[in-house]
């Protein structure tokens, strides 16, 4: 009989939600890994893991660089063959030999590194491996008009029949993502989709996140920005060295608890990785400084507008601005990648022309790339011969260095970077994304240039080492080093530059220098200039 009283109602009524929610989320789960491992040669990627998944869940996966994330990925979706362990997807044992077979299964992972064809059209890319066919050929109508529909979720304006390569990596890495939400998965797994992603972008994608989280879909979201981790993750699992150290619910774990797990270390001695200011390396009081690079009306013909710039001895310029803003196109302008067709470059005082990064090189000067994997790591050479690279060439090839030298410079700067390898003599394809990228890092410090050009040096590295990397780029213009330090984050930008110059539109908007340095000038500088200009 149903009870009449109103309180007894209530009462019952909430015991009987309560168990249906437990039943509900027991039923939920669509995936559960439990004692997983994984090993390589001197490596141990992978030891007893565990890591459980709910339908409608955004769940995150973090830890630092090696940590064994992506290898957690790549085991579950065929990549890996695992040593131990057992997954249990959709109630019942997975066994994936290869991607395509977790695709089939409905499990989409987008890695690190955007692994689509750069000479294939948008559309086709969006529609890899099962384009409309119509009387034997592609329907290029129907798969242009549905990758049209797609791509306009995203807000990108972009010709979705010109070529993928012609995009800057961050539209390709939506475009994979794009393509992976349209597969119809069941689990969706994000390697580090932001790391390339400006923040509009990044606000999209959390969009569409939000979304598919709404229609039940389960996300596995890996990333190293603590901030966005708690704006978009319902829970989180951290892995350390290979091994599991728990899953939390967002909710009740507090930034220092989270980067105390991350990093293994008590919470109390956390300040100097927290710490906000870096040392200021501006040589006020010191005179003025001898300049290193100077332009004076530099520019290109259909690329940056002619603009003035000035890098002295000991300063770091901080270069901001939104993607597209022509940050990266002046790096490759400064360094010969491009070549100016206006304007005048200045080296130590001397007039000069780069055409060609060698002669950058000879003249002192380094640039560590944006897109590290297409112009930075020979997968097949080893961590060591990665490393040495840059100043062998500065030093030209008939002075090469000896086994011992190589091996000196390789360790030290695998120490500095605090880089996870087993030996110096690991191929760099088996090191983990961000150990990829700090072996980079490394090669341009080694080469001890006078100019040193930094795009984007913190993308896809963890906690601890970007502020070893932001200490280090104060340690060398301590040390008469001149930077330039692009990067999409303003608060270090803020912390480490002497002097800042925003970027739109190909050309230099606006200059902050000494007090007027701080995240909000910087954003403030950017928002102006790009509300002005749309
Ligand atoms: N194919 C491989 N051969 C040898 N070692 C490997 C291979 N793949 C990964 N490793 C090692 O396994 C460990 C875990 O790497 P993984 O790529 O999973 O790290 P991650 O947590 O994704 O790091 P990141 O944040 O840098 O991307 C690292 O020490 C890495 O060098
Ligand atoms: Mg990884």
């Amino acid at each position: 009989m149903a009870p009449t009283d109103p309180k007894t109602w209530i009462k019952l009524s909430w015991i009987h939600v309560s168990i249906s929610q437990i039943y509900m989320n027991a039923n939920d789960t669509i995936l559960s890994i439990k004692g997983l491992s994984k090993s390589f040669p001197g490596v141990k990627a992978l030891s007893n893991v565990e890591f459980c998944l709910k339908r409608g869940e955004i769940h995150a996966l973090m830890g630092e660089n090696g940590a064994g994330k992506s290898t957690v990925i790549k085991v579950l979706t065929g990549v890996y063959k695992r040593d131990a362990g057992e997954i249990i997807y959709n109630g019942a044992p997975l066994d994936c030999k290869s991607p395509l077979q977790a695709q089939e299964a409905g499990i989409s992972p987008v890695y690190q590194e955007v692994n689509l064809v750069p000479n294939l059209s948008v559309a086709e890319n969006v529609f890899l491996g099962r384009q409309p066919i119509k009387g034997g050929r592609i329907d290029w109508k129907t798969m242009n008009r549905a990758a049209a529909k797609i791509i306009r979720r995203f807000d990108l304006e972009i010709d979705i029949e010109k070529n993928l390569g012609d995009y800057p990596v961050a539209i390709q890495q939506m475009v994979a993502i794009a393509r992976a939400l349209e597969l119809n998965s069941k689990i969706l797994i994000l390697d580090e989709p932001t790391s390339s992603l400006n923040v509009q972008e990044t606000e999209r994608l959390f969009t569409q996140m939000r979304r598919l989280k709404d229609e039940g879909q389960a996300i596995i979201f890996i990333t190293h920005f603590v901030d966005q981790m708690y704006e978009i993750a319902d829970t989180v699992t951290v892995l350390r060295n290979g091994t599991y150290i728990g899953t939390w619910s967002v909710a009740e774990l507090n930034k220092l608890q989270l980067i105390s797990k991350l990093l293994g270390k008590e919470a109390e001695k956390l300040s100097e990785v927290t710490a906000g200011k870096l040392g200021n390396a501006s040589g006020d009081g010191r005179g003025r400084r001898q300049s290193v690079v100077e332009a004076r009306g530099l520019g290109k013909t259909g690329g940056i507008k002619p603009l003035d710039l000035r890098v002295a001895t000991g300063e770091v310029l901080g270069c901001a601005g939104l993607l597209g803003s022509g940050r990266t196109e002046l790096a490759n302008l400064l360094f010969g990648i491009d070549v100016a067709d206006k304007g005048v470059l200045l080296v130590e005082g001397e007039q000069t022309k780069i055409k060609h990064p060698r002669k950058a090189l000879q003249l002192g000067l380094a640039l560590s790339p944006e897109d590290r994997k297409d112009q930075g790591i020979i997968g097949d050479l080893s961590v060591r011969e990665n490393i040495i690279l840059a100043l062998q060439n500065r030093k030209g090839w008939f002075k090469t260095l000896s086994r011992a030298e190589q091996q000196e410079i390789a360790d030290r700067y695998i120490d500095i970077l605090n880089i996870k390898t087993p030996t110096a003599d690991q191929a760099i394809k088996n090191l983990s994304g961000g150990n990829q990228q700090k072996v980079i890092i490394g090669r341009w410090l080694a080469a001890n240039p006078k100019f040193l050009i930094l795009d984007e040096p913190t993308r896809g590295i963890d906690v601890g080492a970007k502020t070893e990397i932001q200490k280090l780029i104060v340690e060398l213009s301590k040390q008469e080093m001149a930077v330039m330090f692009i990067s999409s984050e303003l608060e270090e930008i803020a912390r480490c530059s002497t002097k800042v110059m925003v970027m739109h539109d190909m050309q230099v908007s606006t200059t902050l220098e000494g007090d007027d340095i701080n995240e909000n000038t910087i954003m403030h500088a950017i928002a102006e200039r790009h509300s002005d200009g749309e």
